[in-house]
């Protein structure tokens, strides 16, 4: 049985919910984040839910799990909750924060906090689960001092009722936390520009315009992966924020500055911090073609990786006979490396040669 601390971490109290918590924790749970990502929630959720609330917590405290109110100067911004532990000693913990007092660190602290509070009362192993498409809570799991173990595909339902892949976290006592700080931070204001390309994270709405462009063949001609569905391609726009938060890749949508039209795509992945070694990789819709619109694209994101991140090398691959790509590399400041003899697997059993290129952190 968890004893009914209470727990102290930096500004927070965490101690079990009182009814003078109910006011804030209606509104709390009536907010639509909070709803869109725990859709067992009652919604619109009443004074009677909230009640319903406090009869659970007694029965989780009961039944050997843990239920805080997370506060700041007295006052609710928060629940965090851990169920009974099993018999291997592992649990799971889930948490919302009030929208009023998001961005501060109130999670991050709490999901550091409960853990090591659990591991002090017999808990081996906690888990946690988050969506890939809930970049908030994935950024507090790392931060918190997780490990990520797994995806769990279609594991659970959001509110519109589509399933929805979740990563898997875990924390064992002793594990060594972290700092948390992320090989690929995001954007600053969320958008990189020069004024004529503007490159912002690929999203669900560009999965039309990102399809149409995978389908033509002329960007199809230098594809490795097999032809793609709408629904592949959505499902792909939908991790872009989990592969950036994990450090795994970046994904962008390259837009017409002027007006703000789809004009391509650009990658940065096999993210190797081993090495300080990504790769980018990139299409330009046919209509945006000839105007210098790829070379500012590529020289944005490198400029910004060499400024923002630890990378040290960025390499490029491209067919021996794709003429407009290799221009691209030159003008964007990338070296030729070397050739991979019959790298690229193309139709028909035969296999072309691969021209490798990069560009390293200014000294
Ligand atoms: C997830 C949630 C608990 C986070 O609470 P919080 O107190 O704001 O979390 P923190 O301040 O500790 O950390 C949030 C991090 O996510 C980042 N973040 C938030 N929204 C983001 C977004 N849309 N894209 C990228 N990063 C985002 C913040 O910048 C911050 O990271 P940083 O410290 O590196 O800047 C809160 O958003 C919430 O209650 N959501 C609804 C319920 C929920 O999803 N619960 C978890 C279910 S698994």
């Amino acid at each position: 049985m968890l004893p009914r601390d209470v727990i102290s971490t930096g500004p927070l109290i965490l101690r079990p919910p009182v009814a003078g918590d109910a006011e804030a924790i209606v509104k709390a749970c009536n907010d639509p984040v909070t709803a869109w990502f725990l859709p067992l929630l009652p919604s619109p959720y009443g004074p009677q839910d909230a009640r319903d609330y406090f009869d659970m917590a007694e029965a989780k405290w009961e039944g050997g799990g843990a239920e805080f109110a997370i506060t700041e100067n007295g006052q609710y911004v928060g629940s965090i909750s851990a169920r009974p532990p099993d018999h291997w000693g592992v649990t799971e913990i889930g948490y919302l924060v009030a929208p009023w007092a998001r961005g501060k660190n109130v999670a991050a602290r709490a999901a550091r906090a409960v853990p090591d509070w659990l591991f002090d009362h017999g808990v081996r192993r906690v888990e946690l689960q988050a969506a890939v498409e809930n970049v908030a809570s994935l950024r507090v799991a790392y931060k918190a001092g997780f490990l990520e173990e797994g995806l769990r595909r279609d594991a659970k339902r959001l509110r519109d009722g589509r399933y929805v892949d979740m990563v898997a976290f875990g924390r064992l006592r002793g594990d060594a936390v972290a700092s948390g700080a992320p090989y690929l931070p995001f954007f600053e204001g969320g958008q990189l520009s020069d004024g004529v390309v503007r490159l912002v994270p690929l999203a669900v709405q560009d999965a039309g315009d990102f399809h149409r462009m995978l389908a033509d063949p002329t960007v199809a001609a230098y594809s490795m992966a097999p032809a793609s569905t709408l629904a592949d391609d959505e499902r792909r726009c939908r991790y872009t924020g989990y592969w950036w938060v994990s450090g795994q890749r970046i994904e962008l949508a390259i837009r017409d500055a002027a007006s703000g039209a789809f004009a391509g795509h650009l990658q940065l992945t096999q993210v190797l911090p081993s090495l300080g070694q990504a790769m980018i990789g990139y299409s330009l819709v046919p209509a945006f073609r000839g105007k210098g619109f790829m070379t500012r694209a590529v020289n944005l994101l490198a400029d910004w990786a060499f400024a923002n991140t630890a990378l040290h090398r960025i390499v490029a691959g491209t067919e021996v006979g794709n003429t407009a790509s290799h221009r691209v590399l030159e003008r964007a400041g990338f070296s030729k490396e070397g050739v991979h003899r019959e790298l690229f697997p193309k139709p028909g059993g035969r296999r072309v040669d691969d021209v490798a290129w990069a560009r390293l952190r200014p000294s």
